[in-house]
């Protein structure tokens, strides 16, 4: 099922191992570690040493020995340890000294927690300047300034300040904006959603959406990438990056700041430029980046971009126990660029042997409400075996005798055989109870599961988005 990776692609080794310095270090050092509970340097280094990364943690900070269980250093030069990975968290002020220290003591990666930079008028661009002067001095990449750190979850590394961790998943997100990040992570647990890695990118002086790429499709946890983005402060850096990789890894970005009071307000957010919102639309449509607006459609793209298979057309069967979702999805396809497919003969004629009477002899392939597995089961067989048929939407809504989890287990089993891509929609079910085994077996194995039919159908939008893409750059699928 899984688009096959790696074909010809030439990675860039170096930004690869730069960046593996900062989602796989051996030791870590925090710079403003501190004893005070609830203080950003005391819940960094909490969230490492919590969420069970297995590495060196090493808290500096001149005032104290020992923080949270650990010996603490007055300087990060007093560590005799390699550190790979520096993550500091002081006032703007110090920071270019301290940053300094870790370049001088051979450190390769740096987060920049701290605000108070580029975003802040001219004294702020001036601190910045020198930050990007020591990292390029000390050879040292740099993550931020004003950001909230980043995760893996392969190796438990919670290198922030958010509240909680994700769960594994096989979604790489980058986010220019901190807060987004936590909102979007309370969001991934309410919708079963996971993660593979995630890195807040701040002010963007150094690493930037174009070397985390690099990273993620080279990772084999990463099956599809994220971008919230407000500026691409290096527009060819991006270009390049993103057409070496897209053949071998679906993007979706998120691009903020469409509007006048957008663009300003993302400018004292993160120093960005917005840049006119047509020229980013033109970018994107070149170099096969799928736009989208929404943070439900973000996801449910992401999800079925990793697992699910390009469409080869955007011909779709709606399967549905209920005539309204149905006719909303059958609207919906429209505004995705999606068409009903037309059944075969032979499918109508299989269907009229096994489905009641009543069912609706066309797309929407209507099951009846009172339909148990059988008939899904039946339906979506039919439809994968159609060769009118290029994706097929499945839609269930819980009445008393509906089987959500075995529909669910129905679903799984006939997308191991076909290579259609399968979105689904199973709605409502508070009243039953018993709709979220089925919503979590669908989201475990892949079938991108969300709450309306309109979501739905732009996760299946983004399947047919992605066979396009893969044709324009003379891929086979
Ligand atoms: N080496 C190491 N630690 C040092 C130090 C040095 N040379 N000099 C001072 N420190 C310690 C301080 O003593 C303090 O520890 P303590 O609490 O045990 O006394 C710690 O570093 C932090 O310094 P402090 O002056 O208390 O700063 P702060 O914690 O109030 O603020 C930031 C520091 C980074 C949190 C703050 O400047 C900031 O930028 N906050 C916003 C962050 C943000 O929102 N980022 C964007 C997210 S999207």
């Amino acid at each position: 099922m899984l688009l096959t990776r790696f074909s010809d692609f030439q990675p860039n080794f170096q930004t690869i191992n730069q960046i593996r310095c900062f989602f796989e270090p051996r030791n870590i050092a925090v710079v403003g570690a501190s004893t005070q509970y609830g203080k950003i340097g005391n819940i960094i280094v909490s969230n490492l040493f919590n969420f069970g990364f297995e590495g060196g943690i090493f808290p500096i900070n001149p005032k104290a020995t020992e923080i949270l269980g650990l010996p603490c250093y007055p300087s990060i030069k007093q560590v005799d340890d390699e550190i790979d990975l520096s993550i500091i968290c002081v006032p703007p002020k110090s920071v270019p000294t301290l940053i300094r220290e870790s370049g001088e003591k051979g450190v390769k990666a740096a987060i920049i927690i701290t605000a108070g930079f580029g975003e802040l008028g001219e004294e702020g661009q001036k601190l910045q300047q020198e930050i990007i002067s020591i990292g390029k001095q000390t050879n040292m990449r740099i993550l931020g300034p004003n950001c909230l750190g980043l995760m893996r979850t392969a190796n438990k590394l919670n290198a922030s300040f958010a509240g909680n961790f994700p769960n594994k998943g096989p979604i790489g997100f980058v986010s220019q904006s901190g807060a987004m990040l936590t909102a979007i992570l309370d969001y991934s647990f309410e919708e079963g959603i996971g993660f593979s890695n995630i890195a807040s990118t701040g002010n963007k002086v150094d690493v930037d959406d174009a070397d985390l790429i690099n990273y993620f499709v080279n990772d084999e946890n990463t099956k599809s990438v994220g971008l919230y983005i407000e500026s691409i402060p290096k527009g060819r850096k991006f270009m390049d990056s993103i057409l070496q990789s897209i053949t071998k890894i679906p993007i979706v970005a998120i691009k903020s700041g469409r509007s006048l009071a957008g663009a300003e307000a993302a400018s004292s957010h993160t120093g960005a430029l917005a840049g006119s919102d047509k020229a980013f639309d033109a970018a994107f449509e070149q170099i096969g980046i799928q736009r989208s607006y929404y943070i439900e459609e973000f996801f449910a793209k992401l999800r079925a971009l990793a697992y699910q298979p390009p469409a080869r057309g955007n011909r779709i069967a709606i399967i549905t126990n209920a005539g309204g979702p149905g006719v909303m999805a059958a609207d919906s396809l429209q505004d995705e660029g999606l068409t009903l497919a037309h059944l075969s003969k032979q499918t109508i004629e299989t269907l009229d042997k096994v489905l009641p009477a009543t069912w609706s002899r066309r797309n929407p392939i209507d099951v009846i409400g009172d339909a148990k597995t059988d008939r899904y089961y039946a339906a979506l067989s039919a439809c994968i075996k159609d060769p009118n048929v290029d994706g097929i939407i499945v839609i269930l809504t819980a009445q008393a005798m509906t089987e959500p989890y075995e529909t669910a287990l129905a679903v799984v089993d006939l997308m191991y055989s076909t290579d259609k891509p399968i979105t689904a929609a199973w709605i409502g079910g508070a009243s039953t109870g018993k709709i979220a085994d089925g919503e979590d077996y669908l989201d475990d194995h892949g079938v991108p599961e969300v709450q309306f039919p309109h979501t739905a159908v732009q996760a299946m939008a983004a399947c047919y988005e992605r066979g396009r893409i893969l044709r324009r750059f003379g891929e086979k699928f």
